[in-house]
């Protein structure tokens, strides 16, 4: 039994993104799948106030409210669905401040591995850049993204030819995402995916003294050794482009942290 969890990022009980992800969700045999869902709108979910205590401490946020009994969930499901409305252009201000309160999970990726879906709903635009960051942070937690869409909200409500052919586009997104869910995600990691633990290994490396708390966790699990999270062999290419990056992202957190005296 493969374990879903959907986090629905608006406050609309039957809105455009529930009626999106009741679509897609259909096409999956409840023998098989078992979903769950989080409303973000129920939960008690405060702002991040910026106190870096997730980074350096292993005891992590000071902040008690929902984001530990959500974050839990995430870790404990197979497959994400990340559903929200388009505000202002981009991902709703409730799923961006859960956003900020896992940041933690990208510098310590206890995502790694699961697969993710993005569903993003809007009237007339912006769902191409909530897709995108969504996709981009779930890339950034270590999970695999098996595909996303926007979809405009008063046309699945109304028009029954659009609402056709979106079933059709959502049923082809749940094949795929069944698929994805059934390969082990962390065995065949795609090269966007070693480059940017490559980035996070190197990072981390060097944050020893800003974020012990990232830096033992990396340590724990071994990863400084490895190429990836789970043991993987590199061929010649992607030796190479490790390298670069690993370079690069050396010179960037060198200026960034003034570990370069001034000189930059
Ligand atoms: C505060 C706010 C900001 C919005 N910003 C945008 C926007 O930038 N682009 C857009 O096309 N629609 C925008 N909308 C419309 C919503 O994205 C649209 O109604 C969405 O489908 C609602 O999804 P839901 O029914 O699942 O809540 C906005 C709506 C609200 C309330």
């Amino acid at each position: 039994m493969k374990k879903i969890l959907t986090i629905i990022g608006s406050f609309q009980k039957e809105g455009a993104g529930m009626e999106a992800v009741q679509l897609f969700q259909k096409n999956f045999d409840e023998q098989e799948y078992e979903f769950e869902m989080i409303r973000l709108s129920e939960c008690n979910i405060q702002y991040c106030r910026g106190c870096t205590a997730c980074f350096k401490h292993q005891s992590g946020c000071p902040i008690q409210d929902d984001v530990p009994n959500i974050i839990e969930k995430m870790v404990g499901a197979d497959g994400i669905i990340w559903s929200t409305p388009v505000y202002g252009m981009n991902v709703s201000g409730v799923l961006k401040t859960l956003i900020d309160r896992t940041s933690m999970m990208l510098h310590r990726p206890v995502l790694y591995g699961k697969q993710a879906f993005v569903i993003a709903t809007a009237d007339v635009g912006g769902t191409g850049l909530a897709v995108k960051y969504l996709k981009y942070m779930n890339n950034a937690y270590g999970m695999a993204s098996s595909g996303g869409v926007g979809i405009y909200s008063h046309r699945i409500k109304t028009d029954r030819e659009y609402q056709n052919r979106l079933t059709v586009q959502l049923k082809k997104e749940a094949t795929k995402f069944k698929r994805a869910l059934a390969i082990d995600g962390r065995a065949r990691p795609s090269l966007m995916q070693i480059l940017r633990f490559t980035g996070w290994k190197t990072k981390n490396r060097l944050s020893k003294d800003a974020y012990p708390g990232d830096y033992d966790y990396w340590q724990r699990m071994g990863w400084f050794e490895m190429p990836y999270y789970t043991p993987i062999k590199l061929n010649v290419f992607q030796k190479i482009v490790v390298r670069f990056v690993t370079r690069r992202t050396e010179k960037i957190v060198s200026k960034g942290m003034g570990l370069d005296q001034g000189k930059g």
